[in-house]
């Protein structure tokens, strides 16, 4: 096999553009294709994820022109089918490990009348699916999905759990009100699709609010969508309005392993421009704020009214300190708990992230894989569990040494690790960093391009 080395870095400096957010430009395949009219998405991310939503999408009969000009950031346009427009497929869709796609694409296949089969890579295989086939079952799709007795997932009040492959037949949907038993966006947004073709309103009730970009861009589509707090509120059947135009904002995801790298490598400053900058998304921000990182935001603005905020960040080193991350944050950092763990690693006195359950059920169980490594590289983190979730404390030890560690096919674990080791001792070894494609394929060419 062959080791991905990682030096420790003098320092960070320079400007980078990232790739659009991986989140908004799946649900701008999903949602310009059942909307009518033409619908051309700028910064669109050539990661593996989204070009299984490209693919699943051209599966079911809609047409989509991709832009060949820069293989990373691409412009795609969408051929729009309507609501109904959508054809069955001649075989099973394979999604990949795109969760986003599977969970948003099984939203609008149950307002379609015919059955498709939704097959899965190996690690999505693995990931829990009864969290959506259980409302959409409620609206009245039928859904089969691979049955195991549930011994370690969260979903509530079951005693199986579902996993890809998943066989849905859709068609006659009726609304529901749904109060949401956990935090995800993707359960969400699967349920607001699937209310776009239901007669009559559906309702959604989250008990903490999670990132909001399917309720913007259907509003941008000009759907009868309201929001009043942590509700939302779906029109029965009303036909998707194309905008013309998308830009997809820069994935503060990624941005997120650059503003650890340039707050934790003495003397870094780098600029990071047109970031999306939804609230429900900023979280990793004010973590990191609180822990004394300087992170400038020189004014963000919406391009399209109501759309997504994005703006420039201009990150400098600083010595961090310990936090609290309470539980109702969560959600708006989800995908960076694993670079924040590094961050803490890093800084002065305890972090204590409370209620990070879900973080066993991402592409990998993200507290398992970034506790290991990160214990290998000298790291101090405890697991505490509790009732229905688990808080992890990781003690700043400030200083860790180079290991050989595991990416565990994980993409953010992999960059997480590539970035705990440009501020440790000594030189690490990644056994795989190829999984990084899934989200961010460029990453190491602009890491590379800002270590001097
Ligand atoms: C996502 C929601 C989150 C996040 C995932 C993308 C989305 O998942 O972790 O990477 O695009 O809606 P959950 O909905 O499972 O929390």
């Amino acid at each position: 096999m062959k080791f991905f080395l990682v030096k420790p870095a003098l320092r960070l400096r320079g400007k980078i553009v990232l790739l659009g957010d991986k989140s908004i430009a799946c649900r701008s395949i999903i949602i310009s294709a059942i909307s009518n009219g033409k619908t051309v998405i700028k910064n669109f991310p050539a990661n593996k994820d989204c070009l299984y939503a490209l693919r699943a999408l051209r599966k079911l009969g809609v047409r989509i022109k991709e832009d060949a000009k820069d293989k990373n950031a691409g412009r795609v346009t969408v051929f729009g089918k309507g609501l109904e427009g959508l054809k069955k497929p001649k075989g099973p869709i394979f999604i990949g490990d795109s969760g986003t796609t599977l969970r948003l694409t099984l939203g609008i296949l149950a307002g379609q009348n015919f059955s498709v089969t939704l097959t899965a890579g190996r690690g999505l295989s693995q990931r829990p699916m009864l969290r959506v086939s259980a409302p959409l079952r409620m609206m009245g799709a039928e859904i089969s999905a691979r049955r195991i007795p549930n011994t370690q997932h969260p979903t509530p009040n079951t005693k199986f759990e579902e996993y890809p492959p998943i066989r849905i037949k859709g068609g006659d949907i009726q609304p529901i009100t749904y109060k949401m038993p956990l935090a995800s966006a993707q359960v969400k947004s699967a349920i607001l699709l699937a209310g776009l073709y239901a007669k009559g309103v559906t309702r959604v009730i989250e008990n903490v609010k999670t990132r909001d970009h399917t309720e913007r861009m259907l509003r941008l589509f000009r759907a009868g969508i309201k929001v009043k707090q942590n509700t939302i509120v779906i029109k029965e059947r009303r036909e998707l309005v194309s905008p013309a135009e998308i830009f997809i904002p820069g994935d503060i995801s990624s941005a997120s392993f650059f503003i650890v790298s340039a707050a934790l490598v003495p003397g870094s400053e780098v600029l990071i421009k047109n970031v999306g900058l939804n609230p429900t998304r900023t979280g990793v921000i004010k973590v990191l704020k609180r822990m004394g990182a300087k992170i400038q935001v020189p004014g963000a603005r919406c391009q399209v009214p109501g759309f997504e905020p994005m703006g420039n960040l201009i990150v400098k080193s600083s010595q961090l300190k310990g936090t609290i991350v309470k539980e109702k944050e969560i959600p708006s950092l989800i995908d960076e708990l694993p670079i924040l763990m590094v961050a803490a690693c890093y800084a002065r006195g305890k972090t204590v992230f409370e209620g990070v359950g879900e973080l066993r059920v991402k592409e990998t169980d993200r507290i398992r894989s970034m506790s290991a490594n990160l214990i290998k590289m000298g790291a101090r983190i405890r697991v505490i569990k509790k009732d229905k979730s688990e808080d992890l404390i990781v003690y700043g030890v400030r200083e860790l040494k180079g290991a050989s560690v595991k990416s565990y096919a994980d993409h953010r674990t992999a960059m997480s690790m590539v970035v705990a080791a440009l501020r440790a001792r000594g030189v690490t070894r990644i056994d795989d960093v190829a999984c990084i494609n899934k989200s961010f394929p460029n990453f190491l060419t602009l890491l590379k391009a800002l270590l001097h």
